[in-house]
């Protein structure tokens, strides 16, 4: 069943253009991105003023992705929380307040005793979930379903990129009952994400050079990780997956706050993976990330560069260069993640632990 792998996260791993495909089915319909459940009317979803995010962990960090495409798609403020803050402050929701719970089982107590807050002060909730007539969805006015199929692994692989796929068709599906886009522009961005599995599967082709360096990095003391914009999320999840798989320190910084602090730990040898953005993006995006990793590399710092291939200008500065395919900037966490869960696995693989079964961890988190 792990079909010929080791372990089922590689397997997960593998699968993920499958399910990035299977997130995405059968959602546009008539010129429209629309959710699987709808308990609300679409004059609901025209008066919401403001979104929350709330999750935990790589769901978390999902969410992370979905502030930059609502926010840009929808013109809707976004704030994206952990649930286990969000439930304990006093957030300011009512009834135009959209609160989006991201959760694979749909049973995360932290989540859904937040959505049950939310409710209370009459927001409106939809979950993203991965787990049909789980708890969440249930208590929800709307869903959305990644259909990644059933994790095994411990640590989120495709049931994380499916919540990244799922959160930008919940922003596609609010900017088309708000008519903040027109159906043909919501055709097109649908239109890049369907092609995104295939750049997924092209990624994929990277994992044999990972691996390699993998063995490399498993005698380092930590790791850092740093992104900017949507390439910030992905740093932080490249850092999560270390943690949880190899038991390493491992951090995920915004580049931009490089210079507030973290330059500090830069030291000879220390490895520092940077997820730079596509040069044909926003160009100061692209050159400001190209300055911070001149910064580290001249400290000594191993720099090893996630980057869109055909981006030259990154060469000299990277000891350790990893080429994805060119994609959408919005979407390119989509392709991105995938280097660092490989990484990660394979880390934890060269050092002999159980990848499927992380120490400490259990796969659905049902206590506060
Ligand atoms: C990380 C991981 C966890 C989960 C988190 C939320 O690899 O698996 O951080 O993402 O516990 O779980 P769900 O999505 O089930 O609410």
């Amino acid at each position: 069943e792990k079909g010929g792998h080791e372990y089922f996260m590689l397997k997960e791993i593998e699968e993920q253009p499958e399910a990035l495909a299977n997130t995405l089915r059968g959602h546009f319909v008539d010129g429209r991105v629309v959710l699987d459940e709808q308990r609300l009317a679409d004059q609901d979803l025209r008066d919401i003023d403001k979104v929350f995010v709330v999750a935990c962990g790589s769901a978390y960090h999902s969410g992370l992705v979905a502030k930059y495409a609502i926010e840009h798609w929808c013109r809707l403020p976004v704030e994206v929380e952990l649930a286990s803050e969000f439930r304990y402050r006093d957030p300011v929701l009512d009834r135009d307040t959209l609160v989006v719970a991201v959760s694979q089982s749909g049973e995360t107590a932290d989540t859904l005793e937040a959505i049950r807050h939310a409710r209370e002060q009459k927001a409106r909730v939809l979950a993203v979930c991965n787990t049909n007539g789980a708890q969440i969805p249930r208590e929800s006015d709307a869903v959305l379903y990644t259909h990644a199929g059933p994790e095994i692994g411990v640590a989120s692989t495709k049931a994380f990129l499916a919540q990244v796929a799922a959160n930008y068709l919940v922003g596609l599906a609010l900017a088309s009952a708000r008519g903040t886009k027109y159906p043909d522009e919501v055709a097109r961005e649908f239109a890049e994400l369907e092609a995104m599995p295939q750049a997924v599967s092209t990624v994929l082709g990277t994992a044999p050079q990972v691996r390699e360096l993998a063995r490399d990095l498993a005698t380092a003391k930590a790791v850092l990780f740093l992104g900017r914009h949507v390439g910030y999320p992905v740093a932080l999840e490249g850092a999560l997956k270390l943690k949880e798989l190899a038991y390493m320190h491992a951090e995920g910084f915004a580049a931009g706050e490089l210079k507030h602090g973290p330059i500090a730990l830069i030291e000879e040898g220390l490895p520092v993976v940077v997820v730079m953005p596509s040069p044909k993006g926003r160009a100061v995006l692209h050159s400001k990330l190209l300055s911070n990793i001149r910064e580290i590399q001249a400290r000594g710092a191993r720099t090893i560069v996630i980057a869109e291939e055909g981006d030259d200008t990154v060469r000299p500065f990277a000891d350790h260069l990893i080429e994805i395919p060119a994609v959408p900037t919005l979407l390119q966490p989509l392709v991105s993640t995938i280097p660092l869960q490989v990484l990660a696995a394979e880390i934890a693989r060269a050092k002999g632990y159980d990848v499927d079964k992380p120490r400490n961890l259990a796969k659905s988190v049902t206590v506060e």
